[in-house]
């Protein structure tokens, strides 16, 4: 059951492209259609921009190639109309020197990351009523320690990256809820979620999936070096990369790769422009792809069979995020999404709203929407404007009459949280993923090979391009 959406999704994007055809001949591009560089880059978010800023920086050529019509991925910044901005993706960036690197050499002036709040009511938005917070959870501090000693001992993931021992401990593989139970983690479990919740049930995950969305390089950064933040905007550090890049000679804007050869020798990407329909040529001596290595991404791809068969075991989650403008609600709190039942911890099942995140702009709120597969974009948006409004009519807040909490912003991340079965991770498949690097002159990043943190995938980029060779 789980294999059989992505198997139909690959199989109706086979028989699509044969209407969306007209992928050309190679050898019929004009010399200005065809683009020789020494690095490819599919996909324009946190990894693929910084791969593409630090190959220029080393010297070497890239050309970017980015679906939507601008950098930045889980990114993305509104700037409102009295000035202020909302980050209702990606809010900051480890306190380290690897970001501070990248921040110095794009030019990027930065400031600490505060959050917008640190009052929260908890509140069960399935009835829209006020829930006490259990009286065993932990501060901040306290939860991150006792869990950081919990989990100290898989040292192996501490690189953030699924660096199993050839034996995976069982452990890993069993639900989350059992590891808390074992280790005493009840009064930390609101604390991990904060950073997983992208994991969806938490306390049905495999514990492998919560360390790697929340694990020791994200504890240090919590108790220690803390978060910086881009000055206005998440966004001007993607705009000044893309001017670093430069940008009209080497990002392709709205673009998808529609055919892939390779071999050891080389790479020819075949690229098409959604809005213009134009193609180009893309030669290269390597290929990084920095999106998840889906199989109906990979569409036109010349996949050999053991890629296919290893891209074909992913599930995933479907991830909204949205900046909402309400302002009847409590100016100044975070509302936290709490089922009071779900114990221990509290946390929401999918699909839900995790949380409305007073922004810091009197009247704006960041909200992330998690859900399963089948959980849409229509839902995600309902949900948000339900979930208020079931606040107003309990009674919880007053809102004005006919007063409608307005979606601002609203983006898809989906999809989210690549995962495969505990079984294929018991049977060795991290150690066949990472096997494919600079195969096919083919290389990966991004949050499918490495833990889902901007500062840590930027690290892990880094190693990939010094296997690269170039
Ligand atoms: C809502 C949200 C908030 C987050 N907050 C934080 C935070 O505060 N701090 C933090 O460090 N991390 C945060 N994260 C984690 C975040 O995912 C990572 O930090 C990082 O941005 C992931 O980078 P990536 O390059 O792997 O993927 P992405 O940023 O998703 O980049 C993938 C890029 O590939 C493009 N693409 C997709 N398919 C194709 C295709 N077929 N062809 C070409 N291009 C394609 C996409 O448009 C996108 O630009 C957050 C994630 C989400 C979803
Ligand atoms: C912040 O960025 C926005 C959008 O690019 C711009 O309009 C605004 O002037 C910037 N504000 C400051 C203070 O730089
Ligand atoms: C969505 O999928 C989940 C399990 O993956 C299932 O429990 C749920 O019933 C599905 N919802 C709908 C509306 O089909
Ligand atoms: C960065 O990656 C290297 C390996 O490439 C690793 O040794 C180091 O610990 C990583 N640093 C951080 C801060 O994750």
């Amino acid at each position: 059951m789980r294999l059989s959406l992505w198997t139909l999704l690959a199989s109706s994007a086979l028989t699509l492209s044969g209407t969306t055809a007209a992928v050309r001949n190679p050898n019929s591009f004009r010399p200005e259609d065809i683009i020789d560089r020494d690095v490819v880059i599919l996909g324009g978010g946190a990894t693929g921009t910084y791969a593409a800023v630090q190959l220029r920086r080393r010297g070497h050529s890239v050309a970017l190639v980015e679906q939507t019509s601008r950098l930045g991925g889980h990114a993305s910044t509104v700037y409102l109309p009295n000035g202020g901005y909302v980050n209702y993706g990606v809010e900051g960036y480890f306190n380290h020197d690897i970001t501070k690197e990248f921040f110095a050499l794009l030019d990027v002036d930065y400031e600490p990351l505060l959050p917008g709040s640190w009052l929260t009511k908890h509140i069960d938005f399935r009835t829209g009523k006020r829930v006490w917070p259990s009286s065993d959870i932990a501060t901040t501090a306290v939860s991150a320690v006792l869990y950081r000693a919990a989990i100290e001992q898989f040292d192996y993931l501490a690189m953030g990256a699924y660096y199993f021992p050839d034996k995976v401990p069982e452990v890993l593989l069993r639900p989350f809820r059992e590891f808390v139970a074992k280790h005493n983690l009840q009064r930390a479990v609101q604390l991990i979620f904060m950073f997983s919740q992208n994991v969806g049930n938490i306390l049905d995950t495999p514990l492998l999936y919560v360390i790697m969305n929340f694990g020791i390089p994200q504890i240090h950064a919590l108790l220690e070096g803390g978060y910086i933040k881009p000055k206005n905007g998440t966004d001007v550090l993607f705009n000044k990369a893309a001017i670093y890049i430069d940008e009209a000679n080497n990002i392709l804007y709205d673009s998808t790769a529609v055919q892939v050869t390779r071999d050891s020798a080389g790479v020819q990407a075949i690229v098409k422009n959604a809005k213009t329909g134009s193609q180009k040529l893309i030669r290269a001596k390597k290929l990084l792809v920095a999106h998840p290595p889906t199989l109906p991404k990979l569409q036109g791809f010349d996949l050999r069979a053991e890629e296919t068969s290893l891209f074909a075991k992913w599930t995933y989650k479907t991830y909204y995020a949205a900046a909402v403008r309400s302002p009847s609600l409590p100016e100044g709190f975070n509302l936290l999404n709490t089922y009071p039942e779900n114990r221990p911890g509290g946390t929401p099942t999918t699909p839900f709203q995790w949380q409305l995140e007073y922004s810091g702009v009197p009247g704006y709120y960041m909200s992330k929407m998690v859900g399963e597969t089948n959980f849409t974009e229509a839902e995600a948006r309902q949900l948000v404007i339900d979930d208020i409004k079931r606040m107003s009519s309990a009674g919880t807040f007053e809102m004005e009459a006919g007063e409608e909490p307005e979606l601002v912003a609203f983006i898809s991340h989906s999809p989210e949280t690549m995962m495969v079965h505990v079984d294929e991770v018991r049977e060795g498949f991290y150690k066949k993923l990472y096997g494919l690097q600079g195969l096919h002159s083919t290389y990966y990043t991004g949050y499918t090979f490495c833990t889902d943190y901007s500062t840590v995938l930027w690290n892990y980029t880094a190693s990939v391009i010094d296997m690269m060779g170039l």
